[in-house]
């Protein structure tokens, strides 16, 4: 279980990775400020979680490595496609939201497993670092939806 808790590791190490490579783009074809906004600073957090992840490598006596992560690399390529066939701007900031929480969730979905192995395994000195990850996740997750629904990025998207 060690192995497969590493593994887990390395595949969300590799996640963090791809996904500051593809959220620039993401803000660039971002319309709505708050939509833009809440990207890059959530640009700015992914950084920090990447650098938490490595203090988790470092606690495990293990050296920080990533490996391919099919499912982050097929949500960001659907991402991409969809964005790319949307021609109305209204539109493409609603389908960005929703690219967005497909990968929060994929986090969140990751991180829970991480976190509940950890606790299993002892390790409780990654917890905390992980948790603060998930917490992330979690929080941006939410301010999508808000941006999706409060702030009228759907209302907008359907005019
Ligand atoms: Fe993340
Ligand atoms: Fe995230």
């Amino acid at each position: 279980m060690e192995d497969l808790m590493l593994h887990g590791l390395q595949d969300i190490y590799y996640a963090e990775q791809q996904v500051t490579k593809a959220l620039p783009k993401m803000i660039g074809q971002a319309t709505n400020r708050d939509l833009a906004q809440g990207l890059k600073l959530h640009l700015e957090e992914t950084n920090k979680q990447i650098e938490r992840l490595d203090q988790v490598f470092k606690k495990l006596g293990q050296k920080p490595s990533g490996i391919d992560c099919p499912a982050i690399d097929g949500l960001i390529k659907e991402s991409d496609e969809t964005a790319g066939e949307v021609d109305d701007k209204s539109v493409l900031d609603a389908a960005i939201v929703a690219n967005a929480q497909a990968v929060e969730h994929y986090e969140i979905a990751r991180y829970g497993t991480l976190i509940a192995w950890a606790q299993q395994l002892g390790h409780d000195d990654i917890v905390r670092l992980l948790t603060t990850n998930l917490n992330e996740e979690k929080a941006a997750n939410t301010k999508l939806n808000a941006i999706a629904l409060r702030k009228g990025v759907n209302r907008k998207a359907a005019s």
